[in-house]
């Protein structure tokens, strides 16, 4: 196992015991945000966008500066992960069509779908770095693993 693959298990074993009997989503996203951005290294901002009743998204709670509050389904890395159901990593985010630069800083991208019991995505998980090409597939995979332990 990669020193990273480790770093992931750990992350998704606190992550199982922090929400261990937490049904309210708002508290889940909370400290699974503040969990990733203390845990992984080279991020810049790392939390989550709510897909509202129009099926758009909206800001949900987060680490990091300020950002922007409301994303159009299909738009940049978020909307784009909405709209095609699949998770996005983004090596070089000036490269992406479309996307939304909330922080001038961010250079690096990973944006993962969160889905209800039903299969239904309900909202997405967005960590942005710095570095570019900060995440690959072991990010994407690791990410993915804890998006799994919200319902
Ligand atoms: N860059 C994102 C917008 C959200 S911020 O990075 C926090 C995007 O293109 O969807």
């Amino acid at each position: 196992m990669s020193e990273k693959e480790a770093l992931y298990r750990e992350l998704a074993e606190q992550a199982a015991s922090l929400l261990e009997g937490e049904t309210d989503r708002i508290v889940a996203m909370a400290n699974l945000s503040a969990l990733i951005y203390e845990l992984l290294p080279g991020l810049n901002w790392a939390g989550f966008y709510r897909v509202d009743d129009g099926g758009n998204l909206v800001l949900g709670p987060f680490q990091g500066k300020v950002a922007c509050t409301r994303i159009p389904r299909g738009r940049g890395v978020c909307g784009t992960a909405l709209a095609s159901g699949e998770s996005q990593l983004v090596p070089d985010v000036h490269a992406f069509p479309g996307h939304i630069a909330c922080d001038s800083a961010s250079n690096a991208e990973v944006v993962v779908p969160v889905r209800d019991a039903a299969g239904e995505i309900w909202a997405v998980l967005d960590l942005d770095s710095p570095t570019l090409s900060r995440f690959d597939e072991t990010d994407r995979a690791g990410l993915e693993a804890v998006a799994a332990l919200l319902r």
